[in-house]
């Protein structure tokens, strides 16, 4: 250990196994502990303050603090503290939450089922997914289809879905039968001078010849997260959703969106379905459901893939599955506290109003040297950050010089995430235009000290 650490964070190294993250690296440096959130800040053990800029893991949309999120979470915990809804049992908070849900959808949608994180939500829509084909008579179309890069998470299914090669190697996953299509990248997959619209056809066709070769009657469905959150935020370019979801049609391939990220107001819209014109068959959500101050997550499905389901509980006597805290009262009563916030202060209005500073702030840095290319849509963004810009030559990835920038952007007193060599921000949704300037300016210091420590080489 190089320096002296806190009593908490020897604890931490004792004892705490921390998910993504280096261990070794964390057996030495230790942990950054936060202790206190307030707006969108949060502060140290040590009595630093920072910028959630990441609204922690893309999740908590009305910022830290929230009273009435915890009056809601007090006034049900000495109501009815827990209960569960397996064998027709059911809770108010639950019933209240389905329906405001459905009545938020973005497309008409039949039921919702609840989970505790985005990844229980996409293993039970691959679930779901099967069960509803065998009902059909095709076990057989089983197939899932994820992107290269998409997220959906890591229990075995979402990881399966998952396309980053981290979240494979060694984990023995991929499950069989779960394969996946190119990324929409245009800025680093397009070819020289493919226009957005040509580079979509292209990946279309790619999807479809997929589709073809792994025989369309064993396909069963594809997942996209409507802006690919994790896999570096990349929006889709113009017409992709379009042609892709006719190659679906085409195939009778369901579709999936997954609104982890995008749900709930991020794009500027409630849904990234909505921002995009999509037409899911099923719509998971997470995180800014209960802007993630307690673990909820929902999947919704129509009521052709719902009517599939009745059947099948009718032969088998049962729909077996589900989770003890499918719907746990708390975290419904939150959740229904977060939609009626968002209804109540107007937060997509909010985002759109704010988000041409946020917007206009990236595009700005979008000049600075090391910015190859600087995009995002409502209040998500990214800097991709290029050895040459003008050659689009990247960074030779040991350098990690993304992390470098996000260490920086710490020192400055902002968290953000660096994937690779791309910041991503995406601050909570409450943040006003002056804060978002505020929050700029330290990621464009974060950007200056990252340019002179890579010339220094
Ligand atoms: C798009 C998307 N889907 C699924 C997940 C998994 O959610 P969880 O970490 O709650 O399991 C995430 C998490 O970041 C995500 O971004």
């Amino acid at each position: 250990m190089t320096e002296q650490k806190s009593t908490y964070a020897q604890r931490d190294i004792g004892s705490y196994l921390h998910p993504y993250t280096n261990l070794s690296t964390h057996a030495e440096v230790g942990p950054l502990i936060i202790t206190d959130g307030k707006g969108i800040y949060v502060s140290d053990e040590a009595g630093h303050e920072y910028i959630e800029g990441m609204a922690g893991l893309w999740c908590t949309s009305l910022g830290f603090g929230e009273q009435e999120l915890v009056e809601a979470a007090i006034a049900q915990m000495r109501r009815l503290p827990t209960y569960h809804s397996f064998r027709s049992r059911s809770t108010l908070p639950g019933i209240d939450l389905a329906e405001r849900l459905l009545a938020v959808a973005p497309v008409p949608m039949s039921k919702a089922f609840f989970a505790n994180s985005g990844s229980e939500a996409n293993d039970t829509a691959v679930k779901l997914i099967w069960y509803y084909n065998a009902g059909l008579g095709r076990p057989e179309k089983r197939k899932m289809i994820g992107r290269h890069y998409g997220y959906h998470g890591v229990t075995i299914a979402a990881t399966s879905l998952t396309g980053v090669p981290r979240n494979h190697t060694d984990f023995n996953v991929p499950l069989p039968g779960f394969v996946h299509t190119d990324m929409p990248h245009h800025y680093r997959h397009a070819r020289p001078g493919e226009s957005e619209e040509d580079f979509a056809t292209r990946l279309a066709a790619n999807l479809e010849a997929l589709i073809l070769a792994e025989g369309p009657q064993t396909v069963a469905a594809f997942f996209a997260e409507p802006v690919m959150g994790a896999g570096g935020v990349i929006l889709p370019p113009r017409t992709y959703f379009e042609k892709v979801q006719a190659v679906l049609r085409r195939h009778d391939v369901l579709f999936v969106a997954d609104e982890v990220i995008c749900g709930f107001g991020r794009t500027g819209n409630m849904w990234g379905t909505q921002t995009y014109k999509l037409h899911p068959d099923i719509v998971t959500c997470a995180k800014g459901l209960s802007s993630a101050y307690l673990p909820i997550s929902a999947v919704m499905i129509s009521e052709q893939i719902y009517q599939g389901l009745v059947q099948q509980s009718r032969k088998h006597g049962v729909f077996a599955h589900g989770f003890t805290y499918t719907g746990h009262p708390v975290c419904s009563a939150v959740a229904l506290k977060t939609l009626e916030i968002m209804q109540k202060r107007d937060i997509v209005g909010h985002v759109r109003q704010v988000a041409p500073a946020l917007q206009g702030a990236v595009q700005a840095l979008g000049q600075h040297p090391l910015v190859g290319h600087a995009r995002g849509i409502g209040l998500i963004a990214a800097l991709e950050l290029m050895a040459d810009k003008g050659a689009r030559k990247a960074f030779p990835p040991e350098n990690k010089v993304g992390e470098y920038c996000m260490d920086r952007a710490q020192a400055h007193g902002l968290l953000i995430r660096s994937i690779g060599d791309t910041i991503a921000i995406c601050p909570p949704l409450i943040i006003t235009a002056e804060q978002i300037g505020t929050m700029m300016e330290r990621l464009s210091a974060a950007l200056d000290d990252t340019l002179a420590w890579v010339r220094k080489g």
